[in-house]
Formats: structure tokens, sequence, C-alpha cells
């Protein structure tokens, strides 16, 4: 069960403290990234939400600084030592409150749900796998959750993490403004979002659906619900089956 944000998400001013992303990783200099921009970067520069990076290889303890080696039992690529990675999490503060999250293919895949719960809470810590991954015992050892982005493989944990994050901060109270409404979007009541227009009203032949026009606005909201459920069933049959076994009366049409 999602944890409720506070009601008022467009207070500008900072929280006393700020939600904290802690990213370790092999490369370092792949954040703040995009998060430096537009309504995150924003809300970094406002103190918001903070990021930090540690970086896995300072806890290699050979002069090479070797962070992987090869897999026990044989095969490609190489692995992730759990004695590295053990120390580099050894090294974070403010643990308490912070789930640590190794992001994996394999993990649990992210939703919004999760994304609401974990913005709710005091931030978290991200461990970036490389090569093949990482050693199964640190992962067990530090009881760590497995999230992944979706059914394809990356070449490595850094673009997930910068994901998570931005879907974690645009819920942070302060960093949209009062014209975007996290409540109308797509996943929020279990159906994917209407479709929207704007000016020009005909834009190469095609016009604006009439009722957006009419200034009512029972008939707008009636039929924003009933374009939602439509693109859900058609779209997304898991999503919509969830959504019609719930008390929705309406969901029966489709
Ligand atoms: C090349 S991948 C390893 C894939 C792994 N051998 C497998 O088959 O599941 C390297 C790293 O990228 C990250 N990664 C790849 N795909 C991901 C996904 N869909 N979601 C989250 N992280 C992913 C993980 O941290 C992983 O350790």
């Amino acid at each position: 069960m999602a944890n409720e944000l506070p009601q008022d998400m467009t207070s500008r001013e900072a929280p006393a403290i700020a939600w904290r992303a802690t990213v370790m990783t092999l490369f370092p200099e792949m954040f703040p990234g995009s998060l430096g921009q537009s309504l995150a970067g924003k809300a970094l520069e406002d103190g918001i939400w903070e990021i930090d990076t540690v970086d896995i290889r300072e806890f290699a303890e050979d002069k090479h600084q070797t962070v992987d080696d090869t897999p026990f039992g044989g095969g490609a690529g190489m692995v992730m030592r759990a004695d590295v990675i053990d120390a580099a999490l050894q090294s974070v503060s403010d643990l308490e409150g912070r789930s640590v999250i190794y992001l994996t293919p394999r993990g649990q895949p992210l939703d919004q749900a999760r994304v609401k719960e974990l913005a709710s809470a005091e931030g978290v810590v991200l461990l970036c796998g490389r090569y093949e991954g990482v050693d199964d015992r640190v992962i067990d050892a530090w009881h760590m959750e497995e999230i992944s982005l979706g059914d394809f493989v990356l070449s490595g944990g850094e673009p997930a993490a910068l994901t998570l994050i931005d879907a974690c901060v645009r819920l942070l109270p302060g960093v949209m403004g009062s014209e975007c409404s996290p409540e109308e979007e797509s996943f929020e009541g279990g159906l994917l979002e209407y479709p929207h227009f704007t000016r020009p009203r005909i834009w190469e032949d095609r016009e604006v659906p009439e009722v957006l026009l009419s200034g009512h606005h029972e008939n707008v909201r009636a039929w924003r619900q009933a374009e939602a459920e439509k693109i859900t069933a058609e779209r997304r049959p898991d999503l919509w089956q969830k959504y019609a076994t719930k008390d929705n009366p309406s969901s029966s049409k489709h």
C-alpha cells in the first residue's frame, strides 16, 4: 500500500531534511547528469533533495583497484565482488529510513506505487551493477530490495538509478508547480492518462474533440474518464483487469 504524500505539493520551501539519494557506482561522473536540469535540477538547487555518489572502485584493496572477478562455475563475463561492495556500503551514512536497492533486471518491476513510497521515505541508496552483475551474497547480507526498470538489459545500473530518482524527485513537495497535478497522471486510480490537446484548434485537418471546447466541466470529466478507460483496456490488459475487478462500475463497458 503506497504511503500518502503530503497534501500541499506546491510549497517551494525546502524541507528541514532533504530527500537524499546515495548512488553507489563505478561511474560517479554520470551524476547528477540529467537530474541537474529542469524540475529536478531546480529542486536540487533549492535543497529539496540532495545526491551523493560512492565510487565503488575506491574500496578495492589491491593496487590495481580491482572491483570484479571471474564467476565461480565458469561462464562469460565478470562479477562485482561482495567484499568491495560491502566496504563501499559501510561508508554510507544515514541509512536509517532509506531502502538499499540493487537495480537489476531480476528485480521487481518499478511502478508508480513503489515510487510514491520511496518518495515518502527519507531517500534511497542505489547500487548500480556493471558487467554480469553483483555477487549474490552481498545482496543477501544487506537485505537489498531488487528493482528492475523493465524486461530489457541495460549495460549498467546508472541509467536505471537516474530514472528511479527522477520519478521520486518530481513527487517531492514543492517540486512540481501548481499547474501539474500528480493525481491526474497515468497510473493514478489504476488507469493510463486520457489524451491531451492544445492550440491550434484545427491542425492539418484534425480537430480537437468537441466536448473539450464545450466548457461543460462534467462532460469533460466524463469524456476524459471514458478515454482513460478505453486506452487502458486497449493498451494494458494487465492494468485494466486490476481496475475492472475493483469497485469501478463504468469499467464493464470495455
Ligand atoms: C549487463 S547488466 C547485467 C545483466 C545480468 N547479467 C542479467 O542477465 O540479468 C549490468 C547491470 O546493469 C543494470 N541493469 C541492467 N538492466 C537493468 C534493468 N532492466 N533494470 C535495472 N537495472 C538494470 C544492473 O545493475 C546490472 O547489474
